[in-house]
């Protein structure tokens, strides 16, 4: 079948000669395109339904410019105006104390799309995505910024045609989190929507950005701040792990086949390892990661959402409730050390000087922002068991850290041996090579799955060898998909919150790490010295060691 692609006409103002505006014109042919073509420009995804279209809206984003909207919202978004229907009209309203004109702005975001974007920067599509940009700046604690805010929706309805549909995003530091949300509400620029609202009326939702909390009862407090002010169904918790495609094909792996699930539990699996190891060090982020480490930062949202997507029951359906509802069952069962397993089952370390990515690093301590003597912990280890009928018994072992040789995340399900091995003892054989199987998710980079099993090596003799059957994203689709926040973003325009964190599963989370903290602050687990470039600290192998098991060299 021969397939034609459509001319893609120019962006610009005014009226086509078929009556439509020309951005719409425009956003019509290049999602035909790009249907045509796959979504990713990328054959292999070709024929892919666009049937996600949201409803026009005009997103609000505070702190817009910081690093975050340069590295990652406005990429994804310009990818997204690209690649998939964004809806006509879409607008962003930018929100920040720096004094920028709208032009300012604009030309600001035109370099971070071009460094950051999937897709190609062209004249055309820029000018299209550009038309909808604005700035408005102002201090966040003050009303009047809310008063001037609500002129421009006001303004921006009228001229885009925006219906009055309008998504907040909170990429501020979180000490502005509480004043933005009560000035919001307070100024009537959001207003709360909850079950019992119209649902045919215009929307206001809201996304906050992680750090919820810096321990259980700021959470609460948070939570409670953002109660008074929007319902649950309006707030859009983001964890940009559950956007990775790798970890929603976790879910598709583990449910749409029939072969894996019957032995994900007890009876097969021996245990768990799951890791997140990143080569970077902290990226002139010392003063935020003075107050986290990688206890908060990694562990109490990405790396536990990674356990539950792992170990969940599977849920009714596919829908919010139902897939949160499981996996707040699991982090329910998810037993933490508690008092003197404190400093048995966890570690914490930190990273000294010593070599990365072959150049010569320096220590946490000379970091930009950190404390001279600094305890903050840059790397984490700890095992957890979840007292369930599925995994009770099965150890989970979680490590995550900074500096560490590469960045590499995975889920390892390490599998028991079998009961019998009938090549022992045969004249003839060697068996020294066999190890248990291993089923690896890997979740970044070289995307894919891998499954560890053992092979008769050719030849007269009974030589068995470990070899690895491997499923590659790239090779299958062609490449690994969008970034995670053209997804997450795309469904909180769309008001699908699945991806998203609910207020128990937050509040489950802390309630696990928080023993972890309280233990850490009696002085139960030194922070511990790792070299740069290394695996960590040497006690984070004896915590592992100490049960006859090894981590993985990913
Ligand atoms: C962020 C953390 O949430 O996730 C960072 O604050 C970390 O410290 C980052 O580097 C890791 O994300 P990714 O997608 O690069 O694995």
């Amino acid at each position: 079948m021969t397939v034609t692609t459509p001319v893609i006409p120019e962006a610009g103002e005014g009226i086509a000669p078929t009556g439509q505006s020309l951005e719409h014109e425009y956003l019509y042919a290049r999602q035909e395109a790009s249907r045509q073509t796959g979504p990713l420009g990328n054959p292999l995804r070709a024929g892919m339904p666009f049937d996600r279209v949201p409803d026009a809206c005009t997103m609000v984003i505070f702190g817009v410019t910081g690093d975050l909207t340069a590295r990652k919202l406005m990429p994804a978004l310009y990818d997204l105006a690209v690649d998939h229907p964004l809806p006509e009209g879409f607008s962003v309203v930018g929100v920040s104390h720096r004094d920028w004109s709208d032009d300012d702005f604009r030309a600001v975001m035109k370099e971070a799309v071009t460094k950051s974007a999937r897709t190609q920067v062209t004249e055309e599509s820029w000018a299209m995505f550009a038309r909808g940009l604005r700035y408005v700046q102002g201090d966040f604690k003050d009303p009047g910024l809310y008063v001037t805010l609500g002129e421009r929706l006001t303004a921006i309805d009228e001229e885009r045609r925006t219906g009055g549909n309008r998504l907040f995003y909170l990429a501020t530091s979180p000490s502005y989190f509480t004043p933005i949300i009560a000035n919001l509400g307070g100024s009537g620029v959001a207003k709360r929507q909850d079950i019992f609202s119209d649902p045919n009326e215009n929307w206001h939702r809201v996304v906050i950005e992680k750090p919820f909390g810096r321990d259980i009862t700021s959470a609460r407090g948070l939570i409670q701040e953002m109660a008074a002010v929007f319902s649950e169904r309006q707030i859009y918790r983001i964890d940009h792990y559950l956007g990775k495609e790798t970890v929603q094909n976790v879910l598709a792996f583990r449910f749409a086949n029939i072969l894996f699930e019957p032995v994900f539990n007890r009876s097969y699996v021996d245990h768990v390892q799951i890791t997140a190891a990143e080569a970077i060090g902290v990226e002139g982020r010392g003063g935020y990661y003075e107050e986290a480490g990688a206890l908060r930062d990694m562990v109490q949202s990405h790396i536990l959402q990674l356990l539950t997507v792992v170990a969940m029951e599977p849920p009714a359906n596919f829908d919010g409730n139902a897939v949160r509802d499981e996996k707040v069952k699991v982090l329910r069962s998810v037993k933490p050390p508690t008092g003197d397993e404190v400093s048995v089952k966890t570690v914490r370390g930190q990273y000294v000087g010593g070599s990365s990515g072959g150049r010569h690093v320096g220590s946490y301590r000379t970091e930009r922002g950190v404390e001279a003597e600094s305890a903050t912990e840059t790397f984490a280890a700890l095992k957890l068991e979840i007292d369930n009928w599925r995994w009770a018994d099965v150890p989970f072992y979680l490590r995550t850290g900074k500096r560490l040789p590469r960045r590499v995340t995975e889920i390892a399900i390490e599998f028991k041996k079998v009961p019998h091995l009938m090549f022992q003892n045969m004249a003839g054989t060697d068996v020294t090579d066999v190890a248990p199987n291993v089923l690896t998710m890997r979740i970044q980079p070289d995307e894919g799955i891998a499954l560890r099993f053992a092979a008769k090596v050719p030849g007269p003799t009974t030589r068995l060898r470990t070899v690895r059957m491997d499923f590659f994203y790239g090779a299958s689709f062609g490449e690994a998909g969008p970034d995670a926040y053209e997804r997450l973003l795309l469904d909180a325009m769309l008001g699908d919150p699945t991806l998203f964190a609910r207020r128990d599963e937050v509040e489950t989370a802390w309630s696990l790490v928080q023993p972890i903290l309280d233990g850490w602050d009696d002085g139960a687990t030194p922070t511990v010295p790792y070299e740069s470039g290394s695996w960590g600290p040497r006690e984070a192998d004896d915590l592992i060691e100490r049960d006859g098991r090894r981590w993985r060299r990913p």
